[in-house]
């Protein structure tokens, strides 16, 4: 690989960006990154990168603004320094879950990330497992987006029980869950969910048989821990075995998650680096971070194992929907 770029990273995940460039055998880029009393982001790259290309590791993870403004700011240093090129890391795309007006008179805050990322010059992004696919149209970049299944798979794949069900704990995450189930070969579970304000959910149906199951729940984003809280009851209800692991690739983990994640239905919860952890998680004894690894999204895994028999597939089609009180 040409020598003729330079990784940068922000101060949102500097392990992140430690363990890429120790991937890659070069060495971080110097930049200084600090705040003004008033709270404004001050930041200075301390080399040359006139025609070169760059790479600028920051995921946009709480405190959301803030690290967005981070990585705006080192993009338009690279820009005015005459960076050839400049690709933004940006593994978990924060305001990606506002991707569409759900109200009137709502902004599309997804769509105005990617007008500010253009804006200074950033041409590139990569980010992982973006929570909307629609987002990479939002950008006239090219946007690649990775996915974390494979390696959280990997990681789980020898401790699984064999009855297992994956399941999806709502409607937009079927398609995730349905990558996790093609790698480790098992039916997948549909929750219908409801949110009933940021950090309160409802399910109210249960789309598939979990009765006497273990059960696999998979998200791309933890943050408040209430989407998997209220799956967990709603999964008990329906007759699943107090036996459950969640798997998530962005673990917000924000203040109080680890209450609503501390039941005793939940043996596990694995998530990947993409955020760094503090705050709330941090203490988490039975939170696992697993580092992710490049896997382009539709790839299959080496390790996959996909359930061919017709009747399996049949199997998997007869679905039956449990309504919660
Ligand atoms: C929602 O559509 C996402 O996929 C996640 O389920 C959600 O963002 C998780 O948030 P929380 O942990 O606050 O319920």
């Amino acid at each position: 690989m040409s020598k003729d770029f330079t990784v940068f990273a922000g101060t949102a995940n500097p392990a992140l960006g430690a363990a890429i460039v120790q991937a890659l055998g070069v060495r971080l880029g110097a930049c200084a990154i600090d705040r003004f009393p008033d709270g404004e982001v001050s930041v200075r790259i301390c080399e040359p990168v006139r025609r070169k290309e760059v790479f600028l590791v920051q995921p946009t993870s709480p405190p959301v603004n803030d690290h967005l403004v981070e990585l705006l700011a080192l993009a338009d240093a690279c820009r005015r320094a005459a960076a050839a090129r400049i690709t933004a890391i940006i593994p978990y795309f924060g305001y990606a879950r506002a991707d569409k007006r759900h109200e009137r008179r709502e902004p599309i805050t997804g769509r105005v990330m990617a007008d500010l990322l253009e804006a200074v010059g950033i041409a590139h992004v990569v980010t992982v497992d973006l929570h909307a696919p629609q987002i990479e149209g939002f950008f006239h970049a090219p946007v690649d987006t990775l996915t974390a299944v494979p390696t959280l798979c990997g990681a789980l794949r020898d401790r699984l029980p064999s009855d297992l069900v994956v399941v999806s704990p709502d409607a937009g995450r079927v398609s995730l869950a349905t990558h996790y189930a093609q790698c480790l070969g098992t039916p997948v579970i549909v929750l219908h969910k409801r949110r009933e304000s940021g950090a309160q959910t409802a399910v109210t149906h249960v789309v598939g048989d979990v009765a006497g199951r273990a059960c696999l729940i998979v998200d791309d984003i933890i943050s408040t821990g209430g989407t998997l809280a209220a799956s967990v009851t709603a999964l008990l209800q329906a007759g699943a075995r107090p036996e459950m692991i969640v798997a998530a690739t962005h673990g917000l983990l924000l203040t109080g998650s680890r209450d609503r994640l501390n039941h005793p239905a939940i043996r596990e919860v694995l998530v990947t680096d993409t955020v760094a952890r503090t705050g709330g998680g941090r203490t988490c004894a039975w939170c696992r971070s697993h580092p992710w690894s490049p896997v382009p999204c539709g790839g299959s895994s080496p390790t996959a194992r996909s359930a061919t028999s017709t009747e399996e597939r049949r199997e998997e089609r007869r679905y039956e929907v449990t309504a919660l009180s």
